[in-house]
């Protein structure tokens, strides 16, 4: 008897270790302890077993069961770590967990969103220097040395020696150097979107003292305020949304005759007046013809060429698109995250 459960015992435990996976080993499991397992069937045979051996009969073939259930366990245990071990690392199906990525700042986005509209219809960008000479930045444009118009720009001054031609230099306070230096080129005809960093001194719920402008800039031959008008209502229209409309108000700037203020229909009341814009319309930015003293200046004949000029503040458009209620500038320029992460 002792030899058939020592025979018993060794099979069962061969037949454990042979399973190649959980469900072989139920198998197993079923064919030494189900209802007429070897195991089951060893416990019926006590019966048969004489008196004075039952005893030690009943306690080997517990002492059998008991072997025989560990190691099922044990490898039933090992089939479970495994499959958690090949599946953290080997199953190619498993979703792959995304690093956290940041994305571009919403200013960026704006720049790009604005260079491709432009760029649809024929512009190209281009980049100028963001500290320039008083030239580039006033002269030219026709702001005569000492003029009270300067004083609108709050201008940051480099401490350096002057260029004896060109002034001092500046922190651009406007993209408007771009028309002098796009000009000076004398490739013709110009359609010019030149996109930069701007300064000036303000700092309050509606300025930051670093703030970006688009500025456009046309010249060729018959070049007038229609394709202004018309350049001016398909931006409006691609970037706020295709029922917005802008308007041209008359104003004064030294480099544009004549010069106007670009408004464009509140998105809240679309043109009819309400709380926010009072009559309608909101401001844009400013636009014009460009002067002929500014052509002048670039050694460009006014009476052959003649053009359109315009300059937005990036971060203006961007705070006045549908859906973005920014009414604070500055937070464009925090690290808050929360702010952020919603673009
Ligand atoms: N440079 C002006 C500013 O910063 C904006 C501007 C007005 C640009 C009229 C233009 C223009 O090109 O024609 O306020």
């Amino acid at each position: 008897m002792e030899e058939k459960l020592l025979h018993i015992k060794n099979n069962a435990l061969s037949m454990v270790l042979q399973a190649k996976n959980t469900k072989e080993l139920d198998e197993v499991k079923l064919q030494l302890l189900g209802r007429s397992g070897s195991l089951t069937q060893a416990f019926k045979l006590i019966g048969k077993v004489p008196e004075e051996e039952k005893a030690e009969y009943g306690r080997l073939i517990n002492e059998t069961k008991q072997i025989v259930e560990d190691a099922l366990q044990s490898a039933f245990d090992n089939f479970k770590k495994q499959k958690i071990k090949y599946q953290s690392s080997l199953d190619v199906t498993d979703p792959a967990i995304l690093p956290p990525l940041g994305h571009l700042h919403p200013v960026t986005q704006a720049i790009e969103e604005i260079t491709t509209i432009f760029e649809r219809i024929g512009f190209t960008r281009v980049r100028y220097p963001e500290i320039d000479y008083d030239w580039y930045a006033f002269e030219a444009l026709n702001f005569p040395e000492n003029h009270p118009a300067r004083d609108d720009w709050e201008t940051f001054f480099i401490k350096e020696k002057p260029d004896l031609k060109k002034g001092p230099q500046v922190l651009i306070p406007h993209t408007s150097n771009g028309q002098i230096r796009e000009l000076e080129k004398k490739e013709f005809p110009i359609k010019m979107l030149n996109i930069a960093k701007t300064y000036r001194r303000q700092d309050d719920i509606s300025h930051v003292p670093m703030f970006h402008q688009f500025e456009t800039l046309v010249i060729g031959k018959d070049i007038s305020i229609v394709h202004l008008k018309g350049t001016l209502d398909y931006f409006a229209k691609s970037y706020f949304g295709p029922d917005r409309v802008t308007r041209i108000r008359p104003y004064h700037f030294q480099f544009t005759e004549p010069s106007f203020e670009v408004d464009i229909t509140c998105d809240v009341c679309k043109g009819k007046g309400c709380k926010l814009c009072k009559e309608g319309w909101l401001e844009l930015g400013g636009a014009g013809m460009v002067h002929p003293n500014v052509l002048r200046a670039t050694g460009v004949d006014p009476d052959t060429y003649s053009g359109f000029a315009s300059g937005f503040g990036v971060e203006r458009v961007l705070m006045m698109k549908d859906g973005i209620k920014i009414d604070d500038v500055r937070i464009i320029y925090s690290p808050k995250l929360d702010f952020l992460e919603q673009f």
